[in-house]
């Protein structure tokens, strides 16, 4: 194997916090290990464009507490064909990097892969996304935060919807994970998660209203994952309107509040911990694996896996949630 002497380190997907903390953690890693390292900006699009700086101790001075990315984040179509993977290739050899950390959700580590295979290059992953949808970690950079805000949101909004007596459906994010929403409700003391991992095999909001939800109260928090199968806080508000007239429902959309903001102290230390665990992969020969946490020990997950859409909920807390809504 080519001797490793430069990291190139990018963000990629939807932000994270907690991406800061990663990409400090890398660089200072490397550059005690003697490594160069390589910043590049935009993801899988700045390594097309050629958006490469090289990355001091300074460069991420000051960063650890900050949400987003200092690197910047996009997705990339033209990534995605082998003509764009050929000129990212092209620039990562020009600039002499010899292995790449990519930071982002599940799209970004398929890319990963490809590249990986494609061109036969070291690759390590870390997983940084909110929506804790990456398979062999128990939790992802950004989640925990994420998690908090949508916690202080809803507490928010109870308070509203207690003195209306009013019915809420709280959207959260998850593309088509239900972690935030479940987790959320039970942080919240929601009245009810409704999910896309269950949406198929019950009618959650019927089951909602026939449980008799609102005996003992007069308001209602719901948290909604968004996603075409739950049918999101729009369409299950529609639905109470046609089927249920006799709440009176409202709808919030937490939306993009939930990427941003200063990582909790939780997600500082798993992106510190996965990216000094990144370099070392890489100096163990280790390729084409995403960092993950275990029972809070870290682990290497094949991106093969760590993609897979199959990461179980805890579907222990539906029945907690249902009990303590009593
Ligand atoms: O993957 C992170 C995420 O925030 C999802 O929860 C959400 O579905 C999506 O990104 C939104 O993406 P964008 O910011 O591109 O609209």
């Amino acid at each position: 194997m080519h001797a490793i002497n430069c990291i190139g380190i990018l963000t990629s997907g939807g932000d994270a916090p907690g991406m800061n903390a990663a990409i400090r953690a890398v660089t200072r890693t490397a550059l005690y290990n003697g490594f160069g390292v390589k910043g590049i900006y935009h993801g899988y699009r700045g390594l097309i464009n050629n958006e490469v700086e090289t990355l001091t101790t300074d460069s991420v001075s000051n960063i650890i507490q900050r949400g987003g990315t200092i690197l910047k984040t996009a997705r990339s179509k033209e990534f995605e064909t082998s003509e764009g993977r050929k000129t990212a290739f092209d620039n990562i050899q020009a600039h002499g990097i010899d292995a790449l950390v990519v930071i982002g959700g599940d799209g970004s580590l398929a890319g990963a892969r490809v590249l990986a295979a494609e061109y036969d290059f070291p690759i390590v992953g870390l997983p940084g996304t909110i929506d804790n949808d990456l398979s062999g970690t128990d939790t992802t950079i950004g989640y925990d935060t994420a998690l908090n805000t949508i916690t202080w949101a809803v507490d928010k909004i109870r308070d509203t919807a207690m003195s209306h007596e009013r019915l809420f459906f709280i959207e959260v994010m998850g593309r088509n994970a239900g972690f935030l929403a479940l987790n959320g409700a039970v942080a919240t003391g929601a009245e009810a998660a409704i999910i896309p991992e269950i949406a198929t095999e019950v009618d959650q909001l019927a089951e909602l209203i026939q449980s008799g939800f609102r005996k003992s109260k007069n308001s209602s928090i719901v948290l909604v994952a968004e996603s075409e199968v739950t049918g999101g806080a729009m369409g299950l508000a529609e639905r109470v309107k046609r089927e249920y007239p006799e709440y009176e429902v409202r709808v919030t959309i937490l939306g993009h509040i939930q990427r941003g903001g200063s990582p909790t102290a939780a997600d500082r230390i798993l992106a510190t911990r996965m990216g000094e665990a990144a370099v070392n992969a890489l100096i163990e020969g280790q390729r084409n694996v995403m960092v993950g946490i275990q029972d809070d020990r870290l682990v290497y997950v094949p991106f093969s896996k760590a993609i897979r859409d199959d990461k179980p909920i805890n579907r222990d807390l539906l029945q907690t949630i249902k009990m303590l809504s009593v």
